[in-house]
């Protein structure tokens, strides 16, 4: 899409230097040619001229028109996927993306086939994101509740920025990622190595989705604060304030509550942004616990 979008760019721009510096001429001319020399001198009567009329409404009208034509031919371009593209799915949230291929692997990295047409089936689990690739010249709005989606084809290999163009909040700047353009033998080794093996341990199925699943863009491991509280240390922590003023233990359960549902229980002190992840299985779920223990070095106090 890119050489269409910046050939029609660059002639309107071209159009518009011309006319600028043909306009901006002729009023200095004018200036100096029709300037006042003699005080009682009193211009002559301007006599219409039917072919300067004509001319400035014919040539912008013509001008105008080409680049409606222009345009419309690369809006229908866009908006027409190809039948075979490949599909990838697009979550957006506060404030991370993740991508879904069609065998069931997610990553917050998105790989693309180079040289193959590829279309993204886009939704956001919270407010209204917008999918932007500048290298690609797309850009599209991320709705709740609706898919939307682009399209495009990826012509070189490399990695490109992904960015979040719409705000939607404290970290917006911040909702950023990378798109890598790969051959596609290297597409497919990646998708069946990120294939999750069903008997992985379950800290290291657990670490696997917090890159994955996005946890690492509000979750920190080293005590940090991000926008959730930090990993370290969080299991079997005691007296965990909560916003509505009452405390919990970080037990198992807790845990387990505050992934598929955290909102029930908001820590004191951060924003209630965390969209659910109920779309886990028991097992992810159980994976992720599993990864947040051995983040921490406390002992669950016996009842
Ligand atoms: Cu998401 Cu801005």
């Amino acid at each position: 899409m890119a050489p269409e979008v910046d050939s029609l760019f660059n002639f309107v721009n071209a159009v518009s230097a011309i006319l600028l510096v043909g306009v901006v001429a002729a009023m200095l001319w004018f200036v100096y040619r029709y300037r006042r020399q003699d005080p009682a001198e009193r211009p002559a009567p301007v006599k219409e001229s039917k072919l300067l009329e004509i001319s400035w409404i014919v040539i912008p009208t013509i001008l105008v028109l080409l680049v409606f034509n222009w345009g419309f031919k690369s809006f229908i371009k866009q908006k027409t996927v190809p039948p075979d593209a490949y599909d990838i799915r697009v979550q957006a949230r506060q404030w991370s993306w993740v991508f879904e291929y069609p065998n069931g692997v997610t990553s917050d990295t998105m790989y693309v086939p180079e040289g193959e047409p590829v279309k993204t089936t886009m939704s956001s689990s919270n407010v209204i994101h917008s999918f932007f690739v500048p290298a690609f010249r797309v850009k599209q709005d991320v709705l709740p509740n609706r898919y939307t989606s682009v399209w495009f084809e990826a012509t070189k290999k490399g990695t490109y920025d992904l960015f979040c163009t719409e705000y939607c909040g404290r970290d917006h700047s911040e909702m950023d990622a990378a798109v890598k353009v790969v051959s596609r033998e290297r597409f497919d080794r990646w998708l069946k190595e990120s294939a999750t093996p069903k008997d992985i341990p379950l800290p290291e199925l657990g670490e696997k989705l917090y890159g994955q699943q996005g946890c690492q863009g509000c979750h920190s491991l080293d005590g940090s604060d991000m926008v959730g509280p930090t990993w370290k240390n969080l299991y079997g922590k005691t007296g965990h304030e909560m916003s509505d003023g009452s405390t919990v233990t970080a037990d198992e359960n807790y845990l387990r509550t505050s992934i598929l549902n955290a909102g029930d229980k908001v820590v004191q002190g951060y924003q209630n942004v965390m969209p659910s992840y109920a779309n886990l299985s028991e097992k992810e779920v159980a994976g992720l616990v599993a990864f947040i223990k051995q983040q921490s070095d406390n002992e669950l106090p016996q009842e």
